[in-house]
């Protein structure tokens, strides 16, 4: 990548894993709205229901984390916790019509695996036994490698979860010991050699941009990465935001790579995956030739929510539970309390724990499908998006904030090729996907807000 582009558009820009961003999500935003759009939410599309479950807690506190996550309380607390998870389960699953099906589960955090199987497990039947699901649907679980020994692993694979995430970062133990990371606890072939032998889908996540990460010793670690063989490999671009996360002040005393050694690390690591076969899925997402989210990107269904990349097989309205969990609806954003403590209180006084939200409008539903689109399959057909949503395409344009001005310059540098009827963003400026998306965004104009940069 040219260094004159490198800083042009190394810019601070939302990662748009959701639109509007979270960050305009706003308070004014209630428990009655939200009931509300919950029980709306059962006539629109997508009709599948995706479950996700938050657990905050982990043993250690990484210092690049960006994750809504904080150390392990004792243990009362914890046992409080879970209580009221499945407390608000329980308030939230009578408003849901039970002739839906479940697509997905997916436990994130924190550190979900920081919970005994049992309790994992005890969560997932009292979903599971009112809702019927879709043919597999896909039940994930994000693990913290550091600390599971091998009775965890094949507890987890009992307990019904057929996707694992194990989050590597990087093999290299310098890198994880600057980052305050503790190591995986097994040796990574016998893990996946357990994966494996039970037939279940595997992730591994990375993250680059990280302190003592160099283009050569990143490619060692994705190199080990491929012997292993993942489904899908995930190259997370280390998002810098100190002002979210104090504790990331600690890596800029040991050095964060330049925006150009940074770019370096990612471009090679991602030739050593496309040379092993993996094809790449949005910016960070690398799948083996059969996978179904190589097989919905060649059709151009591919699709997003918070929890990742998914298929139109797998995706559905998301319905979030614990504290910090995002709900994802057709037409708006509930957030949880971030406030633990706050979030028990509440529940166990009857109430639905939200802190703030956002309702889309019309036209933000319209942008959310145009940045959705641009952000998974790096293309936009006006005529498609005008098709699904039902209105001419000069109102889709009309949605944004379409400047073709703008939108010539991105074509200059060799970012995009657009004409009347489509946007495309040229393979080897798919970094810059983000910075395209926030041109045609209307809440972009005028906003103050901070964003990480977009390489
Ligand atoms: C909730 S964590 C995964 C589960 C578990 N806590 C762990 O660390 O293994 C989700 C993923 O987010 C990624 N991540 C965390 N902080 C990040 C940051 N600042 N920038 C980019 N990716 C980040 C990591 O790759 C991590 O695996
Ligand atoms: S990266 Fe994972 S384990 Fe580390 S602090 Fe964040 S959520 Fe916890």
């Amino acid at each position: 990548m040219k260094q004159e582009l490198l800083n042009k558009y190394s810019i601070p820009v939302p990662r748009y894993t959701s639109y509007p961003p979270a960050n305009f999500f706003n308070e004014s935003f209630t428990a009655d709205l939200h009931r509300n759009v919950v029980v709306e939410s059962n006539k629109r599309k997508p009709e599948h229901i995706s479950i996700y479950i938050h657990i905050p807690f982990c043993y250690q506190m990484c210092y690049y984390c960006g994750c809504n996550s904080q150390l392990m309380r004792e243990k009362t607390a914890i046992v409080n916790y879970i209580d009221a998870l499945k407390k608000e389960i329980r308030m939230v699953l009578p408003l849901l019509d039970h002739s839906r099906k479940i697509s997905q589960i997916h436990y994130g955090g924190g550190t979900p695996t920081s919970q005994p199987v049992a309790v994992l497990k005890e969560i997932n039947q009292m979903i599971l036994s009112e809702f019927e699901c879709i043919e597999n649907p896909e039940i994930a679980i994000e693990c913290h490698p550091g600390y599971m020994n091998e009775q965890y692993w094949l507890d987890l694979i009992q307990a019904g979860f057929n996707r694992i995430s194990i989050g590597v970062q990087d093999f290299n133990e310098d890198v994880l010991k600057t980052s305050n990371r503790k190591a995986s606890r097994m040796p990574i072939e016998d893990i996946v050699k357990i994966i494996r032998d039970n037939g279940l889908s595997l992730n591994m996540d990375f993250i680059y941009g990280l302190p003592l990460q160099t283009p050569e010793s990143f490619a060692e670690t994705i190199n080990k990465a491929i012997s292993l063989k993942p489904d899908r490999i995930v190259t997370f671009s280390y998002a810098h935001v100190p002002w979210v996360n104090k504790l990331q002040e600690n890596l800029e005393k040991t050095g964060l790579p330049s925006v150009e050694t940074k770019s370096r690390i990612y471009e090679t690591a991602k030739g050593l995956l496309l040379d092993a076969g993996y094809k790449t899925i949005g910016l960070d997402h690398f799948v083996l030739s059969g996978d179904e989210l190589y097989k919905a990107l060649e059709s151009k269904s591919l699709h997003r929510n918070f929890q990742g990349y998914c298929t139109r097989r797998t995706t559905g309205q998301v319905y979030a539970f614990g504290i910090t969990g995002i709900s994802q609806l057709a037409s708006a954003y509930s957030q949880n309390t971030k406030d633990l403590d706050m979030y028990i209180e509440q529940v166990n006084k009857g109430n639905l724990p939200i802190a703030k939200g956002y309702i889309l409008s019309e036209e933000e539903q319209v942008t959310r499908e145009v940045i959705s689109e641009l952000m998974c399959n790096y293309t936009v057909n006006w005529e498609q998006i005008a098709e699904r949503m039902n209105i001419p395409v000069e109102s889709v344009k009309d949605a944004l904030n379409y400047n073709e001005l703008a939108l010539a310059d991105f074509a200059k540098d060799g970012i995009i090729e657009f004409d009347e009827g489509h946007i495309t963003v040229l393979p080897e400026a798919a970094p810059f996907v983000r910075n395209v998306a926030a041109s045609l965004d209307k809440l972009m104009l005028n906003s103050e807000k901070k964003y990480s940069k977009s390489i």
